[in-house]
């Protein structure tokens, strides 16, 4: 009895101080909702914020089409060395081009950046190390929210802004014009993000009145984007100018787009 009592005890005092050192450094220290999201303080004006929406629109032509059925373009740019900003690289979503489920606008244009930050002979040159470090200096514009993959990647990238266009929800949304889409706004994931010190502020729905028409043809019966027609056949997909046929997709589910 004695010998299991000091047992016991002993073990106990072993505990006390494992726990209490587990109460000081829990696992999951708070997270960092409050910080992320910033409207009013902006730095950046409406029309500058307006002009590389636009560069992002335009990243779609210069990649694929000006209505690629996965209309999702993006632009990465420095504005901590002025607030005009300066452009790092563009990307679209790949998806069929490459084949790679993973190339999502944002992802494609994360992807760009590091070989172009990372090219021994390139502008930057930099390191692996310090090419991840840039990334917290400068903003990514999107024609579209990111889904949750993306908003992960730009959490990880922990960008200085984060501007997107067309939401996920809403009246002129991405779910509202029938996009298979998971539900969960970035906000969120970055709101559940935890122990990561990220200060990225989100910007919604910049120039939403120009990318909407991107997104209003492919489920539903909206005009094709300027510069393109509908295609005379029963799939009825828009395509550029005078019916050249969009490199992607033909005869393929457009879920698999995505
Ligand atoms: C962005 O601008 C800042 C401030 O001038 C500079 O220190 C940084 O190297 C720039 N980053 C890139 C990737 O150009
Ligand atoms: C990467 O960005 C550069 C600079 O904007 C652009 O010229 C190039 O076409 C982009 N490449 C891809 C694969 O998106
Ligand atoms: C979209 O709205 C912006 C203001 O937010 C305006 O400057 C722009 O002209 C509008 N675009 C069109 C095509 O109406
Ligand atoms: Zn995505």
């Amino acid at each position: 009895m004695f010998t299991t009592l000091t047992a016991f005890l002993c073990l106990w005092a072993t505990l006390l101080p494992a726990l209490s050192t587990a109460k000081q450094s829990p696992i999951h220290p708070v997270g960092n909702s409050a910080e992320t999201i910033d409207l009013e303080n902006d730095p950046v004006s409406p029309a500058i914020r307006a002009h590389w929406m636009r560069r992002a629109i335009s990243a779609l032509s210069e990649l694929s089409s000006p209505c690629p059925f996965a209309a999702f373009g993006a632009v990465i740019v420095n504005h901590t060395a002025s607030e005009e900003g300066e452009l790092v690289c563009i990307g679209a979503n790949a998806v069929m081009k490459d084949g790679n489920p993973t190339l999502h606008g944002e992802v494609a244009a994360i992807n760009n950046c590091t070989r172009i930050l990372t090219d021994p002979a390139g502008k930057y040159k930099l390191s692996g190390a310090d090419a991840l470090k840039a990334f917290s200096a400068l903003s990514l514009y999107t024609t579209a929210e990111a889904c949750p993959m993306c908003s992960s990647a730009i959490l990880y990238g922990a960008f200085r802004d984060y501007i997107y266009s067309t939401p996920i929800h809403g009246p002129n949304s991405l779910l509202a014009h029938g996009w298979p889409q998971i539900d969960l706004p970035s906000k969120e994931i970055f709101a559940r993000s935890l122990g990561r010190d990220v200060r990225t502020r989100i910007v919604p729905e910049v120039l939403a009145n120009e990318t909407e028409g991107l997104f209003v043809w492919q489920f539903g019966d909206g005009a094709c984007p300027a510069g393109c027609v509908k295609e005379d056949d029963e799939r009825g997909w828009c395509v550029e100018g005078g019916g050249r046929q969009v490199a992607s997709g033909k005869k393929v589910s457009p879920g698999r787009e995505l």
